[in-house]
């Protein structure tokens, strides 16, 4: 069982980016599914049903959050009807989004779920009790399971890691939207990488105009953020997973510039 996992999605820039490239992924890769992070989809800013619904018809066939999945308020009724967006498993039940989400392709079920980290992060619950509460629950419904960690601390990612292995396929980081180089698979048979990465613009301090961040920095006054289109990027991995087992086979990177 194949799975690409796109990382943040940011604005409209990647956006298309990912638009125009996701028939080279499903050709290069033959992923049986594709989940991207969609917690900056809108500008940066959360998703809206006019950013996601373009995305879901072109293939993808589920959407993990974090902490910015909320920013837009109207579309909280959105997130709410559309169990394919699936918000960090450690945040209040009765906030918008699925805990989970299960794919299923010739009977094999892959189940995706989503954490936050604590370090360097809005207030939430223990992603370790999070998971450790819900597992066996999701264990027996799930032949596999994949976490989106959503977190700035490497030690806290790497720590996940360590605590996963051996519980469920594949911890993948996202929030940092720089790829990580140490993708690998733990000796339970977990894979892991830090960070994903981000798909949209790295000319930009992670997604948005460079200048402006650079001006926040320089004078702490604070600027309104807006997307940049430069330098666009694909940022992924191709995971494989063991359809007996659920152990994970191979995690590759995938970073690779296009142009729109
Ligand atoms: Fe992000
Ligand atoms: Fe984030």
């Amino acid at each position: 069982m194949k799975l690409v996992f796109i990382g943040d999605v940011f604005g409209k820039p990647g956006r298309i980016a990912l638009l125009k490239e996701i028939d080279n992924l499903k050709q290069n890769y033959q992923p049986d599914f594709i989940v991207m992070n969609a917690e900056n989809l809108a500008d940066g800013k959360g998703l809206t049903e006019k950013t996601a619904r373009p995305l879901f018809e072109a293939g993808i066939d589920a959407m993990t959050g974090g902490n910015h999945l909320w920013d837009r308020a109207e579309s909280l009724d959105y997130i709410r009807k559309n169990p394919r967006i699936i918000k960090p498993m450690n945040y209040p039940s009765t906030t918008p989004g699925s805990f989970f989400h299960t794919l299923v392709r010739d009977g094999f079920r892959l189940t995706i779920i989503n954490l936050c980290g604590q370090v360097y992060m809005p207030a939430c619950d223990s992603p370790f009790s999070a998971l450790e509460n819900r597992y066996q629950d999701l264990q027996s419904l799930s032949d596999a399971i994949v976490l989106d960690f959503h977190a700035e601390s490497t030690a806290e990612k790497r720590a996940m890691g360590w605590y996963a292995d051996g519980k469920i396929s594949a911890v993948l980081g996202t929030h940092t939207h720089i790829q990580t180089a140490d993708e690998e698979i733990l000796p339970g048979g977990t894979a892991y990488i830090t960070d994903v990465g981000m798909t949209g613009s790295h000319d930009s301090v992670i997604g948005v105009k460079k200048d402006l961040i650079v001006e926040k920095f320089r004078t702490s006054i604070p600027v309104r953020y807006e997307a940049s289109d430069r330098g666009l990027q694909i940022n992924a991995v191709c995971l494989e997973i063991d359809q007996g087992y659920g152990r994970a086979i191979s995690i590759s990177r995938i970073k690779y510039s296009t142009e729109i």
